[in-house]
C-alpha cells in the first residue's frame, strides 16, 4: 500500500473536527480528533481512534473517561493547537467541566459529549476508543470546523435547532 495514496484518498472523505479531552494526572489533557463517530443510539455508544504514538491518549485511558468537543468553523487555531506536540494546549484556553467526566469542556464549541469508556479495540496503528454517552448538549447555532482533503472549511449555518 502506498501510505500517501492511501492519505489522499481517504482525505477525500470530509470530517468534523473534535478536541476529545480527559483529566490527566498533572491536569487537563487534550487532542484533535477527527475520527469521531456516533455508534449507537441505544444503548448510546460514540468512538474515535487515536493513534498508538498518541501522547495524551494513556492518559485519556487511565481517566475512564473524556469529553468529546465538537469544534466550530472560527476555532481552526484551536484545532493546530490540539495536533501540536510538546506545548501546553490549555494555558490560553476557557474551560468547564463537563458534568460526569470533570474533563474540559471548551469555551465556544457547538456540542459537547461527556463519556466512559466502555471498550478499547486495537484497530492496527490506532486504537478503537467506545464511550458510553453520560451527557451531551448542543451549545449554539455556529456553524462546524470541516476537515477535507488536508483543508479546513467552514461547515454550513442552519437556522435554529435547541438541542
Ligand atoms: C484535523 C485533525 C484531525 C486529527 N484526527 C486524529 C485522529 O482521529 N486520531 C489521531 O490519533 N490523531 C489525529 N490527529 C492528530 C493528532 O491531533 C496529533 O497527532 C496530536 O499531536 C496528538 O497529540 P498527543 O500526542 O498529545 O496525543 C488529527 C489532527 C488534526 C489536525
Amino acid at each position: 500500500m502506498d501510505q500517501a495514496q492511501y492519505r489522499r484518498v481517504l482525505g477525500h472523505f470530509p470530517t468534523g473536527v473534535t478536541v476529545v479531552t480527559a483529566n490527566g494526572p498533572d491536569g487537563p489533557v487534550g487532542l484533535s480528533i477527527s475520527s469521531f463517530t456516533a455508534v449507537s443510539l441505544s444503548p448510546p455508544l460514540v468512538g474515535f481512534l487515536p493513534a498508538h504514538t498518541s501522547w495524551s491518549w494513556p492518559m485519556i485511558r487511565a481517566a475512564g473517561w473524556f469529553c468529546v468537543n465538537i469544534l466550530a468553523a472560527g476555532q481552526e487555531k484551536i484545532a493546530r493547537l490540539f495536533a501540536t506536540p510538546g506545548v501546553d494546549r490549555f494555558q490560553d484556553l476557557n474551560w468547564q467541566p463537563a458534568p460526569y467526566s470533570g474533563a474540559p469542556r471548551l469555551e465556544g464549541v457547538v456540542a459537547w459529549i461527556d463519556c466512559e469508556i466502555e471498550a478499547v479495540t486495537v484497530a492496527g496503528d490506532h486504537d478503537f476508543v467506545l464511550g458510553r454517552v453520560h451527557a451531551l448538549h448542543a451549545e449554539s447555532d455556529e456553524p462546524p470546523l470541516l476537515f477535507h482533503r488536508s483543508r479546513y472549511a467552514r461547515g454550513p449555518q442552519w437556522p435554529r435547532d435547541p438541542a
